[in-house]
């Protein structure tokens, strides 16, 4: 509409201005036609009087005068007339002009010395009139007196103002039409053909087959639209070569790697993109407050650690919140931009919230409510309505951008997290045939800590919408399914791990989510070096034994627990101070949440606390950096770590322990895991801690720093393997394979 709008409104201004420029002229001729013809009427009304006036200024017959002024009131636009002497008095007038007595006129001067006649507009009261004198002369010549004519002139204005109404209704019928046929002409040659060729690529774009041609006809847009079916075509059909041969290789390879996730979604999906949805997103634009320049970061979250690399694999469309206050500027009209920046490999599509949205959905509801629910850590879950309808409410919105990206038939839709656990029911109900998957990445808690939920019913029901559940571990889908079992009306099918409630099915599995599992390559193994070599500079731990903690700033983290055991450690064992240093990095979260605010402050005052205990003028055992890292600052120190501590209170998998081993390309390192970790059932080799038994944890830094280098390889080794066979790219091709698995047709 913008465009039309562009291009008929210059038409419409020179119309306009053309068709005023003509109506001004005419106005102005109409005008003159009109006085002219007022003037001609009045001189003759004059003459025509002149006779009988001369007979009464000869015989000075007043009473004929007064009957020959008042005379003229009953004529037409004629307003009145007035007889004067030869001195310029007047001797006789109309009586409703007998103000026109006083009235100033010096020009009466010059038609008694002149005897020429004279007309003038003049103002009466408070309107024009226009008087017209004649002197009346005797046969010699002699002034005898003058006659006057007073005219109305309001007709002329009346006039005037009729014909510009008459302009201005035709300009606006002239605009009218010429915008009405514009728009119409537009839509016919522009916009229905336009709007023809993109419903058939959205078609296209779909899977769809659509028989039709995009547009028939020749020209220009008959072109376009032959190009469009010929690139679509090969598109077509190169999308299918490409998933035979993907199920060729897939049935020789082994290792989960990318080029084999690749081949399992080409062989498995087809054409079918997959949709991913998260409430975090991969890449986040911000304004660097230092600088004021904006840049793209990548946030801190395992979700968007395990997912990142599958789209990158595969392709497809990420749904997201566009959370980042830069956000907006980067992306195109339909809120989308391309991923990585630097080298595109997927979509990435921006959904917004208000500040109220992201209030009652995300830090209330999601962060407040939910978290805590799932995670055994002695932090009270908060439920507040207006929480849980601006929850329920984000939902929905998420939903109708999910609805807005899927494929005609059969989509497959991937749903991460607590934050959506309506989404596969609202989908459902519109697309019933939809393929869909929800990731729980944090732990299910059991049926009672689940039960004193208020809106238990609806998110189980939610939840129950999706076909597949995933979790990190065994004992979180039994508790899913003990929680469904003794709160929702459905059948619990043991042997298929699966719920069926309303004639639905729903199966439950564990997929253990884990890291690409190749995260140091060797091409980089210089420039971390000169990394290294730059951070052991600034901190001045060359020749010291470095510990590394890695973590969001939250409470499920067991960071307290953390500085308390190494606190502990250095009480325990004084002989470590000055040849050993912890490094925290911690990104902060959630801030606006009270009980992050306030954890916050508990740590930089316990590690202020435990640091002025310990330290002497050239060591401090903690080094705190809290600020966001990327994965790549962070890789350095993962790789210069000679002990990473996870010590999560609870945590649903951890992808920081997974990440530390991954790094780890010499098998150096030890790694020290809280034992409620998803992690720890798998990192078997790691030194596994309770976080809440600090005497035990202080314990395990020295035996970890005591270990044996041998002892230490094998163990790293052993969990490196683990890693690498149970990568990622594994975790991918199982929930796919199961979806897919899943396919009704
Ligand atoms: O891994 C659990 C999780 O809640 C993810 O869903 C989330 O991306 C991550 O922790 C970080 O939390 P947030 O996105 O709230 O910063």
């Amino acid at each position: 509409m913008r465009r039309v709008l562009l291009f008929i409104l210059p038409i419409l201004i020179i119309v306009s201005v053309a068709f005023t420029l003509f109506g001004f002229f005419q106005a102005r001729l109409e005008e003159e036609k009109l006085t002219d013809d007022l003037k001609r009427k009045a001189r003759t009304v004059a003459e025509s009087m002149e006779l009988s006036v001369k007979h009464v200024l000869l015989t000075n017959d007043l009473k004929n005068a007064n009957y020959l002024a008042e005379k003229f009131e009953t004529r037409e636009r004629l307003q009145g007339c007035a007889i004067y002497d030869k001195d310029g008095n007047i001797i006789a007038l109309t009586k409703r002009f007998a103000d026109w007595k006083e009235k100033d006129r010096p020009y009466i001067k010059d038609i008694i010395a002149n005897k020429i006649p004279r007309g003038e507009l003049e103002k009466f009261k408070d309107y024009q009139v226009y008087s017209y004198i004649l002197p009346v002369v005797d046969d010699e010549g002699q002034l005898l007196g003058m006659v006057e004519v007073i005219h109305d002139t309001s007709y002329v204005f009346a006039r005037l103002t009729e014909l510009w109404r008459r302009i201005s209704s035709t300009l606006i019928i002239l605009v009218i039409v010429i915008f009405v046929l514009s728009i119409l002409l537009h839509r016919q040659i522009f916009a229905l053909p336009i709007q023809r060729l993109t419903d058939w690529f959205k078609f296209f774009q779909r899977g769809e087959t659509d028989e039709a041609h995009p547009i028939r006809e020749k020209g220009d847009l008959g072109k376009l639209a032959s190009e469009v079916e010929q690139a679509a075509l090969s598109l077509r059909v190169a999308r299918r070569t490409i998933s035979d041969e993907a199920s060729a290789r897939l049935e020789k390879e082994e290792i989960w790697t990318e080029s084999k996730l690749k081949d399992l979604i080409r062989a498995k999906l087809g054409e079918k993109a997959l949709i991913v949805v998260s409430n975090r997103e991969p890449y986040m634009h911000v304004v660097d407050e230092a600088t004021g320049l904006e840049k793209c970061i990548r946030p801190a979250s395992g979700v968007v650690t395990a997912i990142h690399p599958v789209l990158c694999a595969c392709g497809g469309t990420w749904i997201a919140h566009g959370a980042g206050n830069a956000d907006k500027k980067f992306v195109n009209s339909k809120d989308k931009l391309g991923v990585p920046p630097k080298d595109i490999r997927y979509i990435l599509k921006r959904v917004w919230l208000n500040k109220e949205e992201e209030d009652g959905y995300y830090y209330g509801f999601s962060n407040e409510g939910l978290w805590p629910l799932c995670h055994n850590t002695h932090t009270r879950p908060i439920f507040r309505e207006l929480d849980w309808q601006a929850y329920k409410k984000v939902n929905q919105k998420f939903a109708d951008s999910v609805l807005e990206e899927l494929p005609a038939k059969h989509p497959f839709v991937f749903i991460q997290d607590y934050h959506f656990t309506l989404l596969g029911k609202m989908i459902k109900e519109k697309r019933p045939d939809a393929i869909i998957a929800l990731f729980w990445h944090i732990p299910w808690p059991t049926p009672e800590a689940f039960s004193i939920c208020p809106y238990r019913k609806e998110i189980l029901e939610g939840i129950l919408g999706c076909d597949l559940i995933g979790f990190h571990v065994q004992n979180h889908c039994n508790n899913f399914l003990d929680t469904v079992n003794r709160l929702l009306e459905s059948r619990v099918d043991i042997e298929k791990f699966s719920i069926v409630r309303s004639e639905k099915e729903t199966f439950v599995r564990a997929f253990p989510i884990s890291v690409n599992g190749h995260l140091s390559k060797d091409v980089k193994e210089s420039s971390v070096k000169q990394e290294i070599d730059k951070i052991k500079k600034e901190f001045d731990l060359e020749g010291k034994t470095i510990g590394l903690g890695v973590d969001r700033i939250d409470y499920t983290k067991g960071i307290v627990e953390r500085v308390l055991a190494i606190d502990r450690f250095l009480e325990k064992y004084p002989q470590y101070k000055k040849k050993f240093v912890f490094l925290q990095l911690a990104a902060p979260s959630r801030v606006h949440i009270k009980r992050y605010h306030d954890l916050m402050a508990e740590i930089d005052e316990l590690i202020e606390k435990t640091n002025w205990k310990h330290s002497d003028s050239s060591w401090k055992p903690i080094i705190y950096l809290k600020r966001h890292f990327s994965l790549d600052e962070i890789e350095p120190f993962y790789k210069m770590a000679d002990l990473c501590i996870v010590s999560s209170l609870h945590d649903g998998m951890n992808l920081v322990a997974k990440e530390y081993v991954a790094t780890k390309s010499d098998s150096s390192g030890v790694l020290i895991l809280s034992q409620f970790t998803g992690a720890a059932r798998e990192l078997t080799e790691a030194i596994q801690v309770n976080p809440y038994s600090i005497e035990e944890f202080a314990d395990s830094i020295k035996l970890a720093l005591q270990m044996p280098p041998d002892e230490k390889t094998r163990r790293m080794e052993k969990m490196r393997k683990v890693i690498s066979e149970n990568n990622v790219y594994r975790w991918a091709g199982n929930i796919i394979t199961e979806l897919t698995a899943l396919r009704k047709v």
